[in-house]
């Protein structure tokens, strides 16, 4: 298939890019470059190779003549759509700027696809939409919670959004992709994640600190109902999460209507559980200390990913020794992330 892939400059898209041509398909990327460094996009060709060129139109997916141009220019089968603000706080303190990139963005997009004879889509949604969540693990029909930010209120609105439009148009085939907690960057070290400023999320900050750049982890509480008292989340490998996109066209091609899967591995770790995975992998000592909870964070939060599994013979391969190797290998070859 050939994919338009928005956002595809990002930690996750540009992975994601190299399993879309591992599996046999192209892609067409547009990314206004927001959160993103091009270099990702010239790492990724080289570590396709055979001297593939990823085509890439700098765009933002709001600005409709420039989509439509893209949209006309190639034939898309389907769009895995990754392009959005993503930062939770910053969410907080921005919410206009959230909304209106992320919904404005979408509601854009999705109009120039059907208006150029598109009709299929993957969007990226979060676990975030479970709130605080009704069951774990969490399974599709978990329902869905209250969000304690504007980002995650993006995604459960885009959800809905996009379910409308679905039952509205049933040409449509929509893929509603609930990520639990990415992390980990390619075993090559070429390409990984490169948050701007202070990160917000829990491993580029232990590898931040890894690398000698921040003294040490702040680790958001420690009194939470949870066998250590400090958050459980489940983290899954980016490499893993990316092959889970290409799986997903598999329902795409088979008319799937709407489909809903949460992409998680179905284990819980802690915040503690995770400096001391990365410490044992990397064989690097974490300095930390325990700091007040985060406004808004939950005490646990996993997948249960079966219907992945079943649906689409999607399982995650990789565990948490290979993410935190894999998140190490990239921050120590890139300490300045595309910077340098
Ligand atoms: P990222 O910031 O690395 O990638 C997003 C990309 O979208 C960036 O390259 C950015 O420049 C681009 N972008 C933003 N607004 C745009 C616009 N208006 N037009 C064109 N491009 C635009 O983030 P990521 O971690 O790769 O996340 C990808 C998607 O997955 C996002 O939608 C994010 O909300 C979602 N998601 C991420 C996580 C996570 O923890 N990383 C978890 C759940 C869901
Ligand atoms: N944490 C710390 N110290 C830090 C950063 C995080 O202790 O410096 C803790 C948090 O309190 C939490 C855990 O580490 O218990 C994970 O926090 P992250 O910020 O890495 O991830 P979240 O689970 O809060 O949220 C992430 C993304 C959201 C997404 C959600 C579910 O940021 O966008 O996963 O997919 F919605």
């Amino acid at each position: 298939m050939n994919i338009l892939v928005t956002g595809g400059a990002g930690f996750i898209g540009s992975h994601t890019l190299i399993e879309l041509y591992k599996a046999g398909h192209t892609a067409v990327v547009v990314d206004n470059l927001a959160n993103s460094n091009p270099e990702s996009l010239k790492r990724v060709a080289e570590l396709i190779g055979g001297g593939v060129t990823i085509p890439f139109h700098e765009v933002d997916v709001r600005d409709r003549a420039k989509l439509t141009q893209v949209l006309q220019q190639y034939q898309f089968d389907a769009c895995i759509h990754f392009a959005g603000l993503k930062a939770v706080g910053e969410s907080v303190a921005k919410p206009w700027e959230y909304y209106e990139n992320n919904i404005n963005g979408t509601l854009v997009l999705v109009d120039c696809m059907r208006q150029n004879g598109c009709k299929n889509i993957i969007f990226s949604s979060s676990a975030t939409v479970y709130g605080d969540p009704a069951m774990i693990p969490i399974t599709e029909q978990c329902p869905k919670g209250h969000c304690t930010n504007p980002y995650g209120q993006t995604k459960s609105m885009l959800e809905e959004i996009l379910m409308d439009m679905q039952k509205a148009d049933p040409e449509w085939n929509i893929v509603l992709l609930r990520y639990f907690n990415p992390i980990g960057a390619h075993p090559s070290g070429r390409i990984g994640e490169d948050p701007k400023g202070i990160p917000n999320n829990l491993m580029p900050y232990i590898t931040q600190v890894a690398v000698g750049k921040r003294p040490e982890l702040g680790v958001f509480g420690n009194d939470y109902d949870t066998h250590d008292g400090t958050g459980v989340r489940d983290y899954i490998h980016v490499v893993d999460l990316a092959r889970g996109h290409v799986k997903a066209l598999q329902a795409i091609g088979s008319q799937c209507g709407l489909a809903i899967y949460n992409l998680g591995t179905g284990h819980g770790y802690s915040v503690l559980d995770l400096v001391k995975a990365f410490e044992r992998a990397n064989n690097i000592t974490i300095p930390y200390s325990i700091k007040a909870r985060r406004a808004g964070d939950i005490a646990t939060c996993y997948s249960d990913p079966a219907k992945a599994e079943r649906e689409l013979g999607w399982v995650a391969e990789y565990g948490v020794d290979e993410m935190c190797r894999d998140a190490w290998n990239w921050q120590k070859n890139n300490p300045e992330g595309y910077a340098k």
